[in-house]
């Protein structure tokens, strides 16, 4: 038997016996690799005579060719067994019953924040954040808010040490002083968040949220004060002509100071917002007081403005006729289906009254 011969019959022998990538791989190297049977055979060409190596190279491809040929059938061989194996082990069972998703909701609070954010933002706010524990010094002094002010009282604030130095912030004025502490006038901001107060009923609750707002420039009056409060009236509960009222009221960090108050009547038991002999007080507001100014590090002789408070949970109930507030907090599924509101909503005043 020839060389070729015994390589051919050795070749066919292991071939059959191939079940795997890996044993086809392990003959090609066999075969056709640097030291491989075939290969040694074409090395050897060049030390054979004229007259033999021309038929001995004519063998020794036609048996390359065939092998080659082998191998590569064989491969297919593998590949497709290899598919059927998967099919047959990775199959779906198109009889499984499908899984539900429940779909998220954005609470009304967070709504109407993005709501309010929104309408601020169009007059130039920018949104500022303070931290739930508050120092006294800030919740209080610095907001000139004497030390025998009825709030100041355990009865009222929620203190976190005996000495009274820390504790849950009663309102986000304290954020006004944070912010003017770290910056330098001018300053136009919004202040959402969380305040807390020893109160609960069907409309207090111990944490409730809180919008701040603070500007604080060369020239700004009450006017500015009111006409910003107008404007965001008007956007937010989506109605032109508004019956609102500037109210005289007293706050220690405001002078003057005001509350405002919107018409409103009951019709077919449901609140209407704008119109109406009643009177809903919203925010508190006023021009700030200067001890406020100087505690902050600011000039009063040279900046003025004003500063405004309201209540976030109190506008969402009334924009959205919820009448227990106590419902916000009690993290139930079945009240946020109903008055949450899908991510994707845009939110109303996109359609507001200035566009
Ligand atoms: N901090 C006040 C409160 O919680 C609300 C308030 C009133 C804030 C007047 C202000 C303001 O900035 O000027 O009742």
């Amino acid at each position: 038997m020839s060389d070729l011969d015994k390589i051919n019959s050795i070749f066919n022998a292991k071939i059959d016996s191939v079940k795997t990538k890996i044993d086809l791989q392990n003959i090609k190297t066999e075969f056709f690799g640097k030291n491989g049977q075939i290969t040694q055979q074409f090395k050897k060409l060049g030390s054979l005579d004229q007259n033999k190596r021309k038929e001995f190279a004519s063998n020794l491809n036609k048996i390359k060719d065939d092998l080659t040929t082998q191998i590569e059938q064989k491969n297919l061989e593998i590949e497709n067994f290899e598919i059927n194996e998967k099919l047959k082990n990775e199959k779906v069972d198109i009889t499984l019953p499908a899984r539900t998703y429940q779909k998220g909701k954005i609470h009304p609070v967070s709504q109407v924040i993005d709501e309010i954010t929104s309408i601020f933002s169009e007059l130039g706010f920018t949104v500022a954040e303070g931290p739930d524990v508050e120092t006294e010094y800030n919740n209080f002094t610095a907001l000139n808010t004497p030390e025998d002010h009825p709030a100041r009282d355990m009865h009222d604030t929620f203190y976190l040490e005996k000495n009274k130095k820390l504790l849950l912030r009663t309102h986000t004025s304290p954020v006004q002083i944070r912010a003017m502490l770290s910056g330098k006038p001018p300053f136009k901001i919004i202040v959402p968040g969380r305040t807390y107060r020893c109160d609960s009923d069907q409309t207090h609750a111990p944490m409730f949220h809180q919008l701040e707002g603070l500007h604080i420039d060369k020239k700004i009056t009450m006017g500015h004060l009111k006409g910003c409060l107008d404007y965001f009236i008007k956007e937010f509960f989506e109605v032109k002509n508004i019956k609102m009222r500037f109210r005289p009221s007293h706050f220690p960090f405001t002078e003057p100071s005001a509350e405002v108050d919107i018409g409103y009547k009951i019709e077919n038991e449901k609140i209407v917002i704008g119109e109406g002999d009643k009177w809903l007080e919203i925010l508190g507001c006023g021009m700030v007081h200067p001890n406020v100014l100087i505690n902050a590090k600011v000039n009063p002789k040279k900046y003025q403005g004003f500063a405004f408070g309201m209540g976030i949970d109190r506008l969402a109930m009334l924009k959205y006729g919820i009448n227990d507030l106590r419902a916000f907090f009690e993290t139930d599924f079945r009240w946020l289906n109903h008055f949450g509101f899908d991510p994707l909503d845009v939110p109303t005043n996109y359609r507001g009254l200035s566009k």
